[in-house]
């Protein structure tokens, strides 16, 4: 139970927390990554931990189906799928999207478990906002109207309710660091639609945890910081939390969100094959490629201390790379480990 609310536990938590070697040595600092990669359906990631309460209302709601919505390469929507498909429920995506060309990445996994995914086109006449809105009421109606008993998740799963998965992954971690006495520990994480930083904020604040935190956003907000206390004044109200927070007390960085969402950029790439060439772990090229890049940029400006402890959350979304626009660019820069003798 946190704050009152219950979970199903289908995850194989504690994730681990793990040294990062060779990185340490390279940067000067003590370089962890919390994997939660690793949790254990629909090729993993951090939308899990908020799936386990979302999963818990639905069924006591005596949902049939679960609904969500995103971008087409929504990883939420891929996880929305595994944990629909684990408890035989039916699942279905909305996005305001282009077809991509290619069943591959997310979308050929959300249909490997049986996943409706509904692509809506602009249509120059309405905005984005509206024609979700229109679209959310029309898979509805045509499901329940077939007998489902649908349940709408809100996009990346970010409101009161899903900040719970990571506030107790916050609880978690700092179990963690107290059992391995790590110093001073600054963690990292990729901002999106939000949930997973406020979680782990809220339980910093309102638990007294002994660690610091940093979102590093991925696409351009127009105030992160508002948006983000606007957040967490819900959540307080929800949960009568005690702390209070500001828009200034929150840490936020919006330096390397490299102008737009999910586009194929070049050091954000070579973030991810120093990853892969140093620890022999694969970032993906939305979310997890970009803070580390961030880290990589952060790291060479003296921002951290030298033998600082930073612990970046490892937020999953491999399948990101597989996307066309991200894997071309790769193929390209990689055809020189390609040798046909
Ligand atoms: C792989 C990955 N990392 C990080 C995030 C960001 O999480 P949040 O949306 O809770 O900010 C997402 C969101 O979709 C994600 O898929």
């Amino acid at each position: 139970m946190t704050l009152g609310r219950d979970k199903l536990h289908f995850l194989n938590t504690p994730t681990p927390l793990e040294r990062m070697n060779n990185i340490s040595e390279d940067l000067g600092i003590e370089f962890y990554l919390k994997r939660d990669d690793l949790t254990n359906y629909g090729t993993g990631g951090n939308k899990l931990r908020k799936l386990e309460y979302f999963i818990k209302d639905a069924l006591e709601q005596k949902a049939t189906m679960l609904l969500t919505i995103g971008g087409a390469q929504t990883n939420h929507g891929r996880l929305t799928a595994a944990v629909a498909a684990k408890y035989g429920l039916k699942s279905a995506i909305i996005a305001v999207d282009e077809y991509p060309g290619e069943i591959s990445a997310n979308l050929l996994l959300d249909g490997i478990m049986g996943c409706h995914v509904y692509l809506v086109r602009q249509d120059g006449e309405h905005t984005e906002i509206e024609l979700m809105k229109q679209a959310i009421h029309d898979v509805t109606e045509r499901w329940e109207h077939a007998g489902e008993k649908v349940y709408f998740i809100p996009m990346g799963g970010s409101n009161e309710l899903g900040v719970l998965g990571y506030y107790d992954c916050a609880l978690e971690l700092d179990q963690q660091i107290r059992e391995m006495k790590l110093p001073d520990p600054h963690v990292m994480v990729t901002v999106g639609s939000m949930g997973t930083y406020m979680g782990l904020e809220t339980a910093i604040v309102n638990e007294h945890l002994d660690m610091r935190l940093t979102g590093i956003g991925i696409m351009p907000y127009t105030d992160l910081r508002k948006s983000a206390a606007d957040y967490y004044r819900r959540v307080k109200d929800t949960y009568h939390l005690s702390a209070d927070l500001k828009p200034e007390d929150l840490d936020l960085n919006t330096d390397y969100d490299c102008g737009e969402y999910n586009n194929p950029v070049h050091e954000v790439r070579e973030a991810i094959y120093y990853m892969g060439k140093h620890e022999g772990i694969i970032l993906d090229p939305c979310y997890t490629g970009k803070t580390f890049n961030a880290i990589l940029q952060l790291a060479k400006n003296d921002y951290f201390r030298p033998g600082e402890t930073v612990i970046m959350i490892h937020t999953g979304g491999i399948p990101g790379i597989y996307t066309k626009h991200h894997r071309t660019e790769m193929e390209l820069e990689l055809m020189k480990y390609m040798h046909i003798i």
